[in-house]
């Protein structure tokens, strides 16, 4: 099943027409700039790249549990050996450096730290990301650890997992030992990915790990996610007050399903659950309106007296991830969370745009619609892009040449679009492409692929540069896109 495509839907083709062709930020010459300290990064995560999931002390997470389950992945794959990063990252490196990035995003893996998820840190764990900072920053780069990518402790989830409050404090905790073992190298941190998506395509749809279905159980995740990023942005902040914090959410435009008033509220609501979600209680103390039927919100949540406190968090930035819009419709009948009522089309849906190989629709004018929305929120807090890119899945032609096409006139259109909004006086100052490598696409496995470096899983991880990374790389050097 298509992740995070939620209720399959047979309207698929008449969402269409509500989305215009997008329109190019091209200037008459073709190009466009970027300001001249514009930060060019690329983003990776623990269990997609790293494999060795069961040396040095590393224990059990979800994604382990999940992927080695039958029928859950692609092929029952699994992230067991990945792209070996965990043992190649001195050649990631390399690669990173010839891309021209200055930024790295990876992500930190839980059970590396806390095998079980409390108690005393594994020392062979921060070790290892201790010789990745230090790697990265030698090359001359910035490290950008994100604390969670997805990979909660398998005995936490046994203990509740994300619907249980407790699960808040044990991150934070996690969040004390990792600042305190690499504060001092690395200044810029983003703490969850992708909270959206990480709660409802694990407790809600089932599609993710640990594969649930339970909607009520998932409305809890969520709350307990705000206040564990919330907690441990204030634990950061305790350790070392100029650590610069964030986090990285999954945005994208709502588009209404059709004129009616019923879709244009259903779109409203969505995009106050998908957008906002997890960034508007960090930054006021209190959840947006007209998601969750009011007189039932803090029952549903499992809110406690003082939460309101406990769940803020001033970003010092703001990642925004963006991949494709979503069409949004009214749906009566309900979707399992109380007042909801949405049912959200995501990705597949436009039988007129063009799709990536994993499905997805290719709207770049998404991206400038939604970074444009989100400003009204962030305000003047500095953005960064976190992810961006497409899976286009090129495989080597006889000479090795990997011409990926298709990702570069992804990359280019969208990223017009940032240059559209700095233009706007959108205080972007970081874009990150999804991703350095070819890698473990979550339920999907490895057919799609989103690096810019092809690996040959099945020849000794060879890793080769593909023309969309050179493409890149000569972006990253001029500030220059044509
Ligand atoms: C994002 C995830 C990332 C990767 C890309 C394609 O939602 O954060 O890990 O899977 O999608």
């Amino acid at each position: 099943m298509q992740r995070r495509r939620f209720l399959k839907s047979g309207l698929a083709t008449a969402g269409g027409l509500l989305l215009s062709r997008s329109n190019s930020a091209q200037s008459p010459g073709g190009e466009v700039r970027f300001p001249k300290d514009f930060i060019w990064g690329v983003a990776t995560s623990a269990y997609q790249i790293e494999g060795s999931w069961n040396v040095d002390g590393r224990g059990e997470s979800i994604w382990d549990r999940f992927a080695h389950t039958p029928g859950k992945t692609k092929n029952g794959e699994n992230g067991d050996v990945a792209c070996d990063s965990y043992r190649r990252y001195p050649e990631d490196i390399t690669l990173l450096k010839q891309l021209n990035a200055k930024s790295y995003r990876f992500s930190i893996s839980w059970p590396r730290i806390q095998p079980t998820g409390r108690g005393a840190a594994n020392q062979k764990g921060l070790d290892y990301y201790r010789r990745l900072t230090d790697a990265i920053l030698e090359a001359g780069m910035r490290p950008l650890p994100t604390l969670f990518h997805w990979e909660l402790p398998m005995p936490l989830e046994e203990a509740g997992g994300w619907p249980e409050r407790d699960t808040a404090k044990r991150f934070a905790d996690y969040a004390e030992i990792v600042t305190k073992a690499l504060g001092d190298r690395a200044g810029h941190w983003l703490i969850l990915n992708e909270p959206k998506t990480f709660t409802s395509c694990g407790y809600w749809y089932g599609v993710h790990a640990p594969g649930r279905k339970d909607p009520l159980a998932f409305v809890r995740s969520t709350h307990t996610a705000n206040l564990a990023q919330a907690l441990a942005f204030k634990t950061m902040k305790s350790i070392k007050p100029t650590l610069q914090i964030g986090g990285a959410f999954d945005v994208s435009p709502m588009y209404p399903f059709t004129k009616s008033a019923a879709d244009v509220a259903a779109a409203q609501r969505w995009d106050r659950f998908q957008n906002l979600w997890f960034l508007y209680p960090a930054l006021h103390g209190k959840y947006p309106d007209g998601v969750l039927p009011a007189n039932r919100q803090a029952e549903l949540l499992g809110m406690q007296a003082g939460d309101e406190q406990l769940m803020r968090a001033a970003f010092d930035f703001v990642g925004l991830n963006y991949y494709t819009p979503v069409l949004v419709k009214h749906a009566p009948q309900g979707n399992g969370v109380p007042g909801l009522d949405t049912e959200a089309l995501w990705a597949t849906y436009h039988g007129s745009q063009p799709k990536t190989d994993l499905d997805w629709t290719i709207y770049p004018q998404g991206f400038y619609d939604i970074l444009m929305r989100m400003a009204e929120v962030t305000g003047k807090t500095p953005i960064e892009i976190t992810e961006n890119g497409g899976a286009f899945n090129t495989a080597p032609n006889a000479r090795g040449h990997i011409d990926d096409r298709g990702r570069i006139e992804y990359l280019r259109e969208h990223l017009k679009m940032v240059a559209r909004a700095i233009e706007q006086k959108l205080p972007i100052r970081a874009y990150h492409c999804w991703s350095l490598l070819d890698n473990f696409e979550w339920a999907e496995g490895y057919t799609p692929r989103f690096g810019l470096v092809h690996v040959d899983f099945k020849n000794e991880q060879r890793r080769t540069m593909k023309e969309s990374g050179q493409w890149f790389a000569k972006i990253a050097s001029t500030n220059i896109v044509r």
